[in-house]
């Protein structure tokens, strides 16, 4: 009901005064936590969350942040902190769910704030309205990563707490980190290494995993690590019309040969069913640098004196790093060819320990089996665990020692993330804060005494 109608007319003059100089209420631009718009449904909540832009390159984290703090403050018990780990527009917010015993180690749940950007011009829907279409289909950047499964840990406890008073034996912590679509230096590779995060004491981690087009839920134990790639070659240069040996551009090319082979084997390997595209080491080249530049293109008739190619490879947490390297320092840029090579990035295969950075999927992993536990009794299907092609915030945890597992809970959805139309159903999404509250309990009161050797 408005109160309009009572307003004197001086009354309505100061108020239009008090609008006219307010901040704006709209979603993205306020930092109150008043002006936060907080409806009474669940996929109202999603839609305002998923309309704050917090695309790169300029994400609006302190409106996602004041939105998901304002939530927090309507379950009892929650208690919230903000983070700045590194600049005060990069904000880490923690959220806690204190349990009955702080002694045992903790488990949290991890989602990122940012996504990457999108073309609106592409999409049936603005990309940032948060449409839900009469078939009940949610559109929005961010809508399957991972603004999702941030939203539901919240309202699966809000449903836990405020509708069943449940409370925790283990201690409970959501965390929202900042930059994850930008390799995480800055979000979750700071906050691993923060005093505040040992202090947390983590047993183990549910981080985003992905979209499930069948009837089973995906599971990630592991993500594949990238590795960039730069050779080159130098060699004598000459006129283009001489044959003549070593050429800065023969021996790229030889190389070339080689690395193309050995990806041919690779996926080979795959179409032979014989492995998944993630269980193999892929490698892709992704650019040549070569030729003498003319005012129309390239010189035609000079064979150039130095050349270059580079290279993304990506290495499940089975292979062996010291193998690589000696692959790519023999074969493929081997100095006698007169080549050099650089590698430019370098993704950890292994754990603070030297263990393959991958989280056991078996008995020996008591969090894997009380996860594997809160599907079934969520009535859920588990697909049979994967790695990731790509990577995610988890790597971090995992090269901590911290058993962490990639999972979403989004089944009969098509996999849309960072595609134009990014999308998900309300049924689905509502599903999942259901598989959350399953996961909850059963990970929040497991008692296991095992539970170190899990780690
Ligand atoms: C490498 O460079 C040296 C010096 O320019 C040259 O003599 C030799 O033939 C080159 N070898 C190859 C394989 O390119
Ligand atoms: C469990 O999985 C880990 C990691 O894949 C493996 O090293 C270990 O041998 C497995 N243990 C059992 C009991 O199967
Ligand atoms: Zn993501």
């Amino acid at each position: 009901m408005s109160t309009r109608h009572h307003l004197q007319p001086i009354s309505a003059v100061i108020l239009l005064l008090v609008l006219a100089i307010s901040p704006s209420p709209s979603h993205s631009s306020t930092h109150n936590h008043e002006q936060v718009n907080l409806e009474s449904n669940p996929i109202s909540r999603f839609q305002n969350y998923l309309r704050i832009n917090t695309a790169h390159p300029t994400p609006d984290y302190a409106a996602a942040v004041n939105y998901l703090t304002a939530f927090a403050a309507t379950i009892p018990t929650l208690q919230t902190r903000t983070l700045y780990l590194t600049t005060p527009d990069k904000p880490l917010l923690l959220i806690t769910w204190p349990g009955s015993n702080p002694s045992l180690p903790a488990v949290l749940f991890n989602s990122h704030l940012d996504s990457v950007p999108a073309e609106p011009s592409k999409w049936l829907h603005d990309p940032f309205a948060a449409h839900l279409s009469d078939d009940g289909k949610i559109y929005a950047r961010g809508a399957q990563d991972d603004k999702c499964t941030g939203m539901q840990y919240l309202e699966a406890i809000k449903e836990l707490k405020s509708n069943l008073d449940y409370t925790p034996l283990r201690t409970l912590h959501i965390s929202y980190v900042p930059d994850e679509e930008v390799g995480g230096l800055d979000g979750m590779a700071k906050f691993v290494e923060s005093k505040e995060f040992k202090e947390l004491n983590i047993g183990f981690v549910l981080d985003e995993g992905q979209a499930s087009v069948n009837d089973e839920f995906r599971v990630f134990y592991a993500d594949r690590s990238p590795w960039k790639l730069v050779i080159k070659s130098a060699g004598v240069p000459g006129h283009g019309s001489r044959m003549y040996d070593n050429s800065a551009m023969e021996n790229l090319m030889k190389s070339v040969e080689v690395i193309m082979k050995f990806r041919e084997n690779s996926f080979d390997l795959v179409k032979a069913g014989q492995a998944a595209n993630s269980e193999v080491i892929s490698v892709n080249p992704v650019y040549m640098k070569a030729g003498i530049p003319s005012p129309s293109g390239f010189v035609m008739n000079m064979q150039p004196s130095e050349v270059e190619a580079g290279f993304d490879i990506r290495l499940p947490p089975t292979a062996e790093p010291e193998f690589m390297m000696r692959r790519i320092a023999e074969e493929w840029a081997p100095a006698w060819r007169n080549m050099t090579y650089q590698i430019t990035e370098q993704g950890s295969l292994r754990d603070y320990l030297g263990r393959p950075l991958l989280t056991a999927t078996n008995e020996s992993n008591p969090w894997w089996s009380v996860f594997k536990q809160a599907i079934t009794a969520a009535g859920g299907k588990l697909a049979k665990p994967e790695i990731l092609s790509s990577t995610t915030d988890a790597r971090f945890m995992r090269q901590m020692g911290i058993p962490t597992l990639g999972f979403s809970p989004m089944k009969n959805t098509p996999i849309l993330l960072h595609d134009h139309n990014e999308l998900l159903e309300s049924s689905v999404y509502l599903e999942g804060i259901k598989v959350y509250e399953h996961i909850i309990r059963l990970l929040s009161s497991f008692d296991g005494a095992s539970v170190s050797e899990g780690r």
